[in-house]
């Protein structure tokens, strides 16, 4: 990508959308050179689509159990991912809140073009719930500290090559909810750093 031209994200997010926002945040506050070009979805009702729509942000959303209803498979539902993502040219995928695996033919057209965020240190509580689970294990005395990471997508559920990591300790008697909010502020930050990073962009 020429150095000159604004980048065109495309964000996969099925949540609040509040990494979606600290991303349009940040564009607004002149840190990242990109727009968001489409917002896609797994669920039809996600925050994330509404903060889109109100920016006049494209979008697309189709449920897994959708396709199937109209006798589709997981296949089919790749398939139109993969078309719907390309066909907004995008410089780079950021999935911020996306909750499915992403299989061919998604990773052969989109490899090293697209990166996942997730709370928790590398190798450690992959899927659902990571910071429960992280929170769940400081109770049990097993750890005193977590993380939030970007990495590359790969097949495997929340794994690939590190693009930035940020520990997050876990204090003595801190609530969920307290972690929780920790983890979330820690993630805006690192989710633009990384972004900047894959687009060879200083942070500003
Ligand atoms: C974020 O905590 C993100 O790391 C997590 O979903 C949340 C979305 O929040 N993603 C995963 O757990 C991926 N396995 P948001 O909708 O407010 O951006």
């Amino acid at each position: 990508m020429p150095p000159s031209r604004t980048a065109r994200l495309v964000v996969l997010a099925a949540g609040q959308g509040s990494n979606l926002q600290a991303i349009l945040d940040a564009i607004d506050r002149g840190q990242l050179d990109a727009r968001v070009v489409l917002v896609v979805s797994h669920r039809p009702d996600a925050l994330a689509l509404e903060r889109a729509r109100a920016r006049g942000i494209a979008t697309a959303a189709q449920t897994l159990a959708d396709v199937r209803a109209q006798g589709g498979t997981r296949a089919d539902f790749d398939v139109w991912l993969t078309q719907t993502v390309a066909a907004a040219h995008p410089d780079l995928v950021v999935c911020a809140g996306w909750m499915l695996i992403l299989g061919e033919p998604f990773l052969g057209t989109f490899s090293g073009r697209a990166i996942n965020l997730h709370p928790a240190l590398p190798g450690a509580f992959i899927g659902k719930d990571a910071i429960g689970q992280a929170w769940q294990a400081a109770q049990r005395g097993e750890i005193s500290r977590t993380g939030v990471m970007v990495h590359e997508v790969v097949a495997a559920l929340d794994a690939g090559a590190p693009v930035a990591v940020e520990p997050v300790p876990i204090a003595p008697g801190e609530t969920l909810d307290a972690l929780t909010a920790r983890m979330h502020a820690a993630e805006h930050g690192l989710l633009v750093r990384a972004i900047a990073a894959k687009l060879g962009q200083p942070i500003r």
